[in-house]
């Protein structure tokens, strides 16, 4: 298999979740008259990404090397108002009969010592080519919109190397971690009383 092909099944691959996450949108919407999904995004890992992560893991360079070790080829991410949503998506993708949950990683629950939340899942999904059914890993990220706020200001920050006094950037930002869990309760609470 080459390399494009790899490329081009996670690509099929990421539609078919991103297709079930926007059917699950659409049935929500006529259900209960209101959207659960802010955005969607998706990105598939470049080459240059590929290559690097395996160096730094010490891999092999080669194609099946890719497919068994690397879960993140393929990855969306869905952002939703609440974070009951969050966990109502997941049942609703995972109870279908064709996903295979492969890992799951609750850092809302559990959230990272940086302060990062979000709920990961690494799903398998079948493809079915012309002459063949492949299933194929896509990495799930769930979130609510206070979560990913968080989450692009932490990245940003991170690689912004000319920034000193860094201990104070990490504090700030765990501060910052709390009042986004706090906001996300709030806004819990404040579903229940309207919805
Ligand atoms: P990777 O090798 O980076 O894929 O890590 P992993 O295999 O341990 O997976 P994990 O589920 O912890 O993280 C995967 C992805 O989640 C990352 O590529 C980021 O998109 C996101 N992520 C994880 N931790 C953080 C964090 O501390 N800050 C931000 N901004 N994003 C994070
Ligand atoms: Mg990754």
């Amino acid at each position: 298999m080459s390399f494009r092909q790899l490329q081009s099944y996670y690509q099929c691959a990421m539609l078919e979740i991103e297709t079930k996450f926007r059917v699950l949108n659409e049935e929500f919407s006529l259900r209960y008259d209101r959207n659960p999904i802010n955005n969607i995004h998706t990105r598939l890992k470049s080459a240059l990404s590929i290559r690097d992560k395996l160096i730094r893991n010490n891999l092999p360079l080669t194609i099946e090397s890719i497919e068994n070790n690397l879960d993140d080829i393929a990855g969306i991410r869905i952002v939703c108002a609440f974070c009951e949503d969050v966990y109502d998506l997941e049942k609703a993708l995972l109870q279908q009969d064709d996903i295979e949950l492969i890992r799951r990683k609750d850092y809302i629950q559990n959230p990272k010592e940086n302060g990062y939340r979000s709920l990961h899942l690494i799903v398998s999904v079948p493809i079915f080519l012309s002459n063949q059914k492949r299933m194929t890993k896509v990495e799930v990220q769930i979130r609510t919109v206070a979560m990913d706020s968080w989450a692009s200001l932490e990245h940003q920050l991170r690689y912004k190397k000319d920034i000193d006094n860094s201990a104070n950037i990490e504090n700030e930002l765990l501060t910052c971690a709390e009042l986004s869990r706090e906001l996300d309760l709030r806004m819990n609470h404040l579903r229940k009383m309207i919805l």
